[in-house]
């Protein structure tokens, strides 16, 4: 499958999962209404696509499979909603339309967001593939790589950092916590999803979701400054002017490039033993350092 193929499948697969749990509460209210305006708003699914990725190394993909992907799709999502408020980055601009507290205001994109957060959960805990220890174990997952263990606090240290001239160790704390987190989840429960992996899986999946997770953010630092606005979706040079410590900041534009290229290798050498079931990810490992949006 290339990974074109590969990306309408696992896009495929997490609109409609989303699209139908997400709809089981009719009438649509307004609140479900900005929910469903970040969910489908032309996000890239690089997430969900890293959780099918992993599960296919273990065979075939199910419902938890697909609650996976969709759980972490609907954190992304709350977590885009929350860093684009006034209080946070203050963007106007995501996916080349209104951040959600412009589309609507700002009391309904906090409530959109923390309705998308339990939402997540309600997906993980009420899919209908019953098997309550892999459930558990995904939303502890979940909990870890989000909460005060993961996203919540890269973003406290985001904030905290701004202006600050910190060094690279603890920008590579940032970047581990606020995006990587979230990434490497995104694989694991993939993994975890089929019931059918090995410590020695874990191991080789941790390294890959490591590097990848970071060189994720790696990227994200360098297209803010290499990607136009048209091309971004959201507003270039947003960090600088939020005066935000990035990766090009600090080794330039080219030791930027070159660390994601190197944790791009690491990432794919870690997953070799795989063989040919790797190619999936191996892929988005080179999308990931490839993207300019
Ligand atoms: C953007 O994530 C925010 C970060 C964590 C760096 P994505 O680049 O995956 O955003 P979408 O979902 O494709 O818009
Ligand atoms: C956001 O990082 C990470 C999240 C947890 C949402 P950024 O602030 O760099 O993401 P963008 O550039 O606004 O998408
Ligand atoms: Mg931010
Ligand atoms: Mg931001
Ligand atoms: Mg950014």
């Amino acid at each position: 499958m290339t990974l074109d193929d590969f990306s309408q499948y696992a896009r495929h697969r997490v609109d409609s999962y989303l699209a139908q749990h997400l709809n089981e509460y009719k009438p649509a209210t307004h609140l479900q209404d900005a929910m469903a305006y970040s969910l489908f708003n032309g996000g890239k699914r690089v997430r969900p696509m890293l959780t099918y990725a992993a599960a296919s190394l273990f065979g075939e993909v199910n419902d938890l499979t697909d609650a996976s992907a969709a759980a972490i799709e609907s954190i992304h999502a709350y977590s885009l909603i929350h860093d684009d408020l006034p209080a946070m980055d203050d963007d106007n601009l995501r996916r080349g339309k209104p951040t959600s507290h412009i589309k609507y205001d700002e009391a309904t994109a906090i409530l959109a967001g923390d309705a998308l957060q339990t939402f997540a959960f309600e997906l993980l805990s009420q899919a209908k593939h019953k098997n309550a220890v892999l459930q558990l174990q995904l939303i502890q997952e979940l909990t870890q790589s989000s909460g005060r263990h993961g996203m919540v606090t890269g973003q406290m240290i985001d904030l905290a950092s701004v202006g600050k001239n910190i060094d690279v160790q603890a920008l590579e704390e940032m970047h581990q916590h606020k995006t990587g987190a979230l990434i490497r989840a995104s694989v694991r429960m993939g993994a975890i999803s089929t019931g059918a992996t090995t410590p020695a899986d874990f191991a080789a999946l941790d390294t890959y979701a490591n590097a990848i997770g970071l060189a994720f953010q790696v990227q994200d630092d360098i297209i803010d400054i290499t990607s136009d606005t048209s091309t971004l979706g959201k507003t270039q040079f947003s960090d600088e002017d939020a005066n935000k410590p990035t990766y090009p900041k600090l080794l330039g534009l080219q030791g930027a490039q070159e660390l994601a290229k190197s944790l791009h290798d690491q990432a794919v050498t870690s997953i070799s033993p795989f063989g040919d079931a790797a190619q999936p990810l191996i892929e988005l490992a080179n999308y990931i350092i490839g993207r300019n949006h």
